[in-house]
């Protein structure tokens, strides 16, 4: 049950994200934080997640129903760009605040812009944790100086296989670090699907996709999902990497994106100071 001074979270997506978050605000990660619905397509993940979870808690494949439930005032979306383009809207239309991990979706300009001005008609918040990668805060600092960013991620391999922009590279053996990709972020999301998320939050925090410049790079050796971003302009030049671990049970998710959306909860339950932009 939810009281009047906390805030009740759902969560559209009940897979690997979704399972840790909600258990992460359950061990009394976020405080002020509980959680009040789930919603999923698919019945048997949701009812997995209610199972594993304390309390009586409320389970819809129905939006409508899920956005009615009780004392439910945030919605994080970890479910999909289409769940995004499908329901977003729908929850910032119900007043609920908005956390979007699959922010792929929110390259397509339209989408963005109709989500904004609802969000502000509503009194609501549109938010997108740094996800994969750190350093947005910077970026956005930046963003009226900011001359040039590029993001280098390198993959082993078999990361990369069944991309389309991996297409003429499926038969052969890779033996040293090779460009597979090198080009305007817009286009590299459209040919390394997987890699959408981190691409997409580092263009809309700076550039936007069409002047962010996106390397793929397959690596046999490679230590993980390495991101490297490099961003110039008046301020100087900033540079960070990031080795990321892939989460247990979704290897195409890194760990360190639900840490930062634990984060972004905090700061959107919380009352306390606030360190960092
Ligand atoms: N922002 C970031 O840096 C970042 C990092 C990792 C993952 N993501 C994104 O977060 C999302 C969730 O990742 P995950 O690892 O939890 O995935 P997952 O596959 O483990 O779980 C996704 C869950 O969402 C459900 N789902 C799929 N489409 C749906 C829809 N239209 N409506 C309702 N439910 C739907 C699935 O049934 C599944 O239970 C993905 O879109 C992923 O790309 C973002």
């Amino acid at each position: 049950m939810v009281t009047g001074s906390q805030v009740g979270v759902g969560f559209i997506g009940c897979g690997a994200i979704g399972r840790d978050i909600a258990r992460a605000i359950q061990a009394g990660s976020v405080p002020g934080a509980v959680v009040a619905a789930l919603f999923d397509v698919d019945e048997n993940q949701g009812r997995t997640l209610a199972a594993v979870l304390e309390g009586d808690i409320p389970f819809s494949t129905d939006i409508q129903e899920f956005l009615s439930a009780d004392g439910l005032n945030l919605v994080v979306e970890c479910a999909s760009p289409v769940a995004v383009r499908a329901h977003a809207k729908d929850a910032l239309l119900a007043k609920k605040d908005m956390i979007v991990m699959s922010t792929g979706a929110l390259v397509d300009e339209e989408l963005l812009a109709e989500l904004s001005e609802t969000a502000q008609a509503q009194g609501c918040r549109l938010m997108a944790p740094s996800g994969a990668i750190g350093g947005i805060d910077a970026i956005r600092a930046a963003e009226d100086g900011l001359d040039e960013v590029t993001l280098t991620t390198t993959k082993r391999p078999e990361g990369l296989r069944g991309s389309p922009g991996f297409r003429d590279w499926e038969d052969r053996e890779i033996t040293d670090p090779q460009v597979i990709y090198d080009g305007p972020a817009v286009d590299g999301i459209k040919l390394f699907p997987a890699n959408v998320n981190v691409a997409a939050t580092l263009s809309l925090a700076g550039l936007g996709p069409q002047k962010t410049k996106l390397k793929v790079v397959a690596d046999p050796d490679a230590p993980g999902n390495v991101h490297q971003i490099e961003a110039k302009g008046d301020f100087g030049m900033m540079r960070f990497t990031f080795e990321n671990r892939p989460h247990p049970d979704n290897p195409r998710t890194s760990y360190l994106a639900i840490l930062s959306a634990i984060e972004l909860l905090r700061q959107a339950c919380g009352t306390g100071p606030r360190i960092g932009t």
